[in-house]
């Protein structure tokens, strides 16, 4: 990059976004005062070119569990990058070779097998061709509001109609039952469905935990049909929740899981699918029927390995519990104070979402916790639902000012609105 002045790169960098990436993100950012571009990171702190220091509560979101570069991880892919940062693909690779028994041994039941890619959208292509290969079945039942990635596969999974029409006709077979009824569930499976996509709490429909025992029917409709269970934890899997997986909430384990996001440390960009034995025959079959030329390589591995170790060492799951409860409890009074303008407030771990009661409101709040220097987002598929995933290493006095810029935002919209 040229050397450029602070206040000139923000501009330019609008400027570059407008003419090469992406216009329609441009007038979003004006609208929001945004004229600023981040140039580096640390903990859970982002930095813009003008020096601002930006706390962070859209958090990746959840890619950032252990914080903005975090030691451990960035020591390890320095370390990888001077021995061999990609793979020759000919020899094996013992960096992939080691994640993988790693997450087999840190997965639940008997999953094994991993298909370690790049993104979290592949790893859920993985799972949806694995899973139609095996059982030789047309069919899937996803769930509606569910995210579960943009490619054309994960975007046939997923269950928001304005990111779909455009790109019709997606994959034919895709049912799409509303989230949380098992009934509905048990009545769209049946001996012609290949798997049951769901993610055990949906995060980009806004934050939405199932009843108790929604997993578990999920289970016993698919053990009953034969069809196979995909769990997309790539959000709410590695301590996110409050516990390691969120299936673990209720002991339910999947026959394909798919991980991404907080698995790369918030450093390499990771996604994978792992998946029990027995349903690993056709990849088996032919080594070379699903790959990437990118994936697995020792460099994402090398963080992911380190991520690992840090997310376990570190108990990041008991620290999105304790600051997750913090938080619910704190956007619950915020809930009560302001019973016109918020819904409810929910969530589980460090994952929560405050639903507005206006639509619109989702943009008038984030635009003012920008102004006080917090950044977070609404749900991709609610804009209604403000989400907040700041790292599990968030303090209770950061937890605290998220709140009080809160309460003053709201305040003040409150004010606006009886005007
Ligand atoms: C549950 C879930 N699945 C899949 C994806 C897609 O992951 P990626 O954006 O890495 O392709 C996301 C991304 O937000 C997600 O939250």
């Amino acid at each position: 990059m040229s050397p450029t002045s602070p206040d000139d790169l923000g501009a330019l960098t609008l400027r570059r976004y407008h003419d090469h990436l992406n216009p329609g993100m441009v007038t979003l950012l004006k609208f929001m005062g945004l004229e600023i571009a981040e140039v580096s990171a640390e903990g859970c702190y982002v930095i813009a070119s003008d020096g601002t220091r930006y706390l962070d509560y859209f958090g990746g979101p959840g890619v950032f569990t252990l914080g903005h570069r975090p030691a451990s991880v960035i020591a390890a892919v320095r370390r990888q990058l001077d021995e061999m940062p990609l793979s020759s693909h000919i020899l094996p690779d013992p960096v992939l070779a080691e994640l993988a028994e790693r997450l087999a041994e840190l997965t639940p039941g008997d999953l094994q097998y991993s298909f370690v890619c790049n993104s979290g959208a592949e790893a859920v292509e993985g799972a949806l061709k694995l899973a139609r290969a095996h059982t030789q079945r047309p069919h899937f039942v996803a769930a509606q509001g569910a995210f579960h990635g943009k490619t054309f596969g994960a975007l046939s999974a997923s269950g928001r109609e304005s990111y779909r029409a455009p790109f019709q006709p997606l994959l034919s077979g895709f049912t799409h039952v509303p989230f949380g009824d098992a009934d509905a569930l048990a009545a769209a499976v049946d001996d012609q469905t290949a798997a049951v996509i769901l993610e055990p709490i949906q995060c980009e429909a806004g934050i939405i935990v199932p009843p108790d025992g929604y997993l578990a029917a999920a289970r016993e409709v698919c053990d009953r049909t034969g069809a196979l269970l995909i769990l997309d934890e790539i959000q709410t899997g590695l301590g996110r929740t409050g516990k390691w997986l969120a299936c673990d909430w209720e002991g339910v384990c999947p026959d394909l899981l798919t991980l991404g996001k907080a698995l790369g440390g918030g450093v390499m960009p990771l996604g994978a699918m792992v998946a029990r034995p027995a349903i690993w025959d056709v990849f088996a079959k032919n080594p070379y029927i699903h790959t990437s030329t990118f994936g697995g390589n020792p460099l994402a591995c090398a963080a992911a390995l380190a991520a690992l170790e840090a997310l376990q060492t570190q108990d990041v799951a008991a620290l999105c519990q304790v600051r997750g409860e913090q938080l619910l409890a704190g956007c619950q009074r915020l809930a009560a104070k302001y019973p016109s303008l918020i819904v409810e407030a929910r969530g589980r771990g460090l994952l929560v979402g405050i639903q507005f009661a206006d639509p619109d409101m989702g943009g008038l709040v984030i635009g003012g916790l920008l102004q006080n220097h917090i950044l977070a987002a609404f749900a991709m598929n609610a804009r209604e639902t403000l989400r907040l995933e700041p790292p599990a290493i968030i303090t209770e006095a950061e937890v605290d000012t998220l709140l009080t810029a809160l309460d003053d935002v709201l305040q003040m919209t409150a004010a606006l609105l009886e005007e």
